[in-house]
């Protein structure tokens, strides 16, 4: 018997995929196996009897690699499996960074009562206006799954399309996506382009790259997307680029206090991947990995 324990709300489409063999834990301690969403688990104490931990999502920073390696712990995640949920979050976040929608939606709330509002809404409306993102260049850095997808949807919309993958050549960029004008470097990215929207994992080599360095080559009123992690981000630099003007709006799916209140920013908790078919998708991807791990001693992360 194979005790599992699930430390975040793991859908039951996966979770019905263990058979008899398998009984779900609430206890950390004595499991065989864990599997985790984004909760961190690094300060836990890693059990002699823990053999494998899934992640049901693509980032890995909320689990102590090293200290899994040092134990034989084989982790893995579900990469690609929430790739359309967070795409779809993507085009809505460019239409946000466009159209002062939540503006409008809140100064609306604020008026409601009063039975002039109709009156009201049409004195006030432009104090709204957006622009449009048709024409607009918007790069995309990292070509995984999920850039590959944004970067074909953002095409659909009529965009520019910029891409920038150190991992990925010319001739391999051409074949995930035939729209992507593939970059060889981050500066062009930073330089020519009227959105960013970044997708790689937080490592070293990613951790502060948007930097004041970095806003100095970007164009005025530059739209940044964060639906990565925040470490990708110097938080000082980005508030200053925010109040200057420099960064004209900044959308981040990874609130921290400081960013919150800072006029530009909007902030979104964590939803990118939190969709049901993403949910889903990961949870019959992660399952399925540990039970052929468990069972078979495959190690399979796909
Ligand atoms: C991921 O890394 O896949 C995302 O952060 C999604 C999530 O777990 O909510």
């Amino acid at each position: 018997m194979f005790k599992v324990n699930c430390l975040n709300n793991i859908a039951n489409v996966g979770l019905d995929l263990f058979s008899d063999n398998y009984q779900l834990v609430d206890e950390f301690n004595d499991a065989d196996a864990v599997l985790v969403r984004s909760a961190s688990i690094h300060d836990l104490e890693l059990p002699q009897s823990l053999a494998a931990i899934a992640r049901a999502g693509a980032g890995v920073n909320n689990i102590p690699l090293d200290k899994c390696a040092e134990n034989g712990i084989v982790v893995f995640n579900t990469p690609g499996a929430n790739a359309n949920g967070v795409k779809e979050i993507i085009m809505a976040a460019l239409i946000l960074a466009s159209r002062d929608i939540i503006g409008g939606v809140n100064w609306v709330t604020s008026v409601k009562d009063d039975p002039e509002v109709a009156k009201l809404v049409e004195k006030k409306k432009s104090k709204f206006a957006g622009t449009e993102i048709k024409g607009k260049k918007l790069g995309v850095i990292g070509l995984g799954a999920i850039g590959v997808l944004v970067a074909n949807a953002a095409n659909k919309l009529e965009m520019e399309v910029y891409g920038y993958d150190p991992f990925i050549s010319v001739d391999a960029a051409w074949k995930l996506s035939k729209y992507i004008k593939h970059t060889q470097s981050l500066d062009e990215i930073f330089r020519e382009c009227d959105y960013i929207t970044v997708h790689v994992p937080s490592i070293d080599s990613t951790k502060g790259m948007f930097n004041q360095e970095a806003f100095d080559i970007m164009k005025e009123g530059i739209k940044i997307l964060n639906f990565s992690r925040d470490s990708l981000v110097n938080e000082e630099d980005m508030i200053e680029a925010l109040k200057t003007g420099k960064v004209g709006r900044y959308i981040t799916d990874f609130p921290t206090p400081k960013m919150v209140d800072v006029e530009g920013v909007i902030a979104i908790p964590h939803l990118g991947a939190s969709t049901n078919e993403s949910e889903d998708n990961c949870a019959i991807m992660a399952v399925n990995q540990l039970r052929d791990y468990l069972e078979n001693g495959n190690i399979k992360n796909s």
